[in-house]
């Protein structure tokens, strides 16, 4: 059995308490359907920047009632130092009555602290934080540094966060390893840097547990088509779908690591339950592989005629974007050897994956 497979049997025999910042998110709601899976008890706080609600609602209809009562929803924001204070306890009477622990009955101990922090919240996007890299940096250093701060306080056994493979920078060495970074090309690749800093010296100086785990382009249900700052395969879906032209950024050789969400809940679920030896430092988080953004045009055409969406267009190209890296593919060896990560997508299985969702739901008018 893989180390995966153990940790999730252990953890529906023993559930914990995890938090998921940025929970209403792409990312943020996945992990949430997959922990409530394993009924785990789970504390989201986001504040619906750029998550909804009805990601939120779509989860709650795919656990089922009882699996959705174990989660604790606080609107919050990141930026709010009582906010992330609040969200490292999940309420002991919902606990009790889970049946999981008799915490007596003077409702002396109304509260259960947080066992594992999966930290998401963050402004996403290098175009966003080139137009704004004051806001970008206001939630993604200062209130990261309130919840890193809040998790220390509240001494949760593990601080699991988002970094990312813009961290890499202008480094030119294919694939990416975790040591060899470059300088940043971004306000957002500087921010997600000054985090994995911080960890670090959080480590040092306090003793709190954390992992860093550098994304690279993450994909799958629920993730956004819409807004200036969506991501590639969102607006190239939807462009699909509608029948619109699709737009390719460069000359289309401009290649990426595309990683399907659910490698991602992997990773963190293993991150949050590493043994101490593999704590404190970064992973990358992808699957190995480098697919040009003319040949990902293709593998959407395909993995949406297969949910019956024929698309006839040709793209349009245009200029390179600023800040964008030119190629990115990522060394996994690290991940695989110390935390026992085996990716179980590929992009093509994570497209057949996902695109019937957005098949659903684009014609739905998400
Ligand atoms: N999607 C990717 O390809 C990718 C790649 C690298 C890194 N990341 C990182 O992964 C994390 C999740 O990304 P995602 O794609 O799910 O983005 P997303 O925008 O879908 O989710 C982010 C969530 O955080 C919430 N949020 C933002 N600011 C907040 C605040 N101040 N307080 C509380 N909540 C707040 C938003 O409302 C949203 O629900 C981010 O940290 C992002 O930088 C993502």
């Amino acid at each position: 059995m893989t180390r995966y497979g153990k940790i999730q049997k252990d953890l529906q025999a023993n559930p914990k308490v995890w938090l998921i910042t940025g929970v209403a998110g792409f990312i943020g709601s996945n992990l949430l359907e997959s922990l409530l899976r394993l009924n785990q008890y789970v504390v989201g706080l986001d504040n619906f920047s750029t998550g909804y609600a009805h990601n939120l609602n779509e989860v709650e209809k795919q656990v089922g009632p009882v699996q959705w009562a174990r989660f604790h929803f606080i609107e919050g924001d990141i930026c709010s130092k009582t906010d992330c204070q609040c969200a490292m306890y999940y309420p002991g009477a919902l606990y009790e009555k889970q049946g999981e622990k008799d915490l007596g009955s003077s409702g002396e101990e109304l509260i259960v602290s947080v066992d594992y922090v999966l930290h998401q919240a963050a402004l996403g996007s290098v175009p966003r934080s080139i137009a704004d890299p004051v806001a970008t940096n206001a939630v993604n250093v200062d209130g990261f540094l309130n919840l890193l701060n809040a998790a220390r306080e509240a001494r949760v056994e593990s601080f699991i966060y988002a970094s990312s493979s813009s961290v890499y920078g202008d480094h030119p060495t294919l694939p990416k390893k975790e040591e060899h970074i470059g300088n940043p090309l971004s306000p957002y690749s500087v921010t997600k840097y000054v985090n994995e800093l911080y960890a670090g010296v959080f480590s040092k100086v306090y003793g709190i547990n954390s992992i860093g785990l550098r994304y690279f382009n993450v994909f799958g249900q629920r993730q956004d088509p819409n807004g200036a700052y969506a991501a590639v395969i969102p607006i190239w879906t939807a462009a699909m779908i509608k029948d619109e032209i699709v737009y390719i950024n460069g000359d289309g050789e401009t290649s990426r690591d595309f990683c399907f969400v659910e490698n991602v809940v992997q990773m963190n679920i293993l991150a949050a339950t590493a043994p101490d030896e593999a704590k404190n430092t970064v992973y990358n988080v992808a699957v190995g592989d480098r697919t040009s953004l003319n040949a990902l045009f293709y593998a959407l055409k395909s993995a949406l005629a297969g949910c019956g969406v024929f698309y006839e267009k040709t793209p349009d190209y245009l200029g390179f974007r600023a800040g964008d890296i030119r190629h990115s593919q990522a060394d996994i060896s690290k991940a695989r050897d110390k935390v026992g990560y085996t990716p179980t997508h590929r992009i093509g299985d994570g497209l057949g994956q996902a695109m019937p969702w957005y098949v659903k739901n684009i014609k739905g008018d998400l």
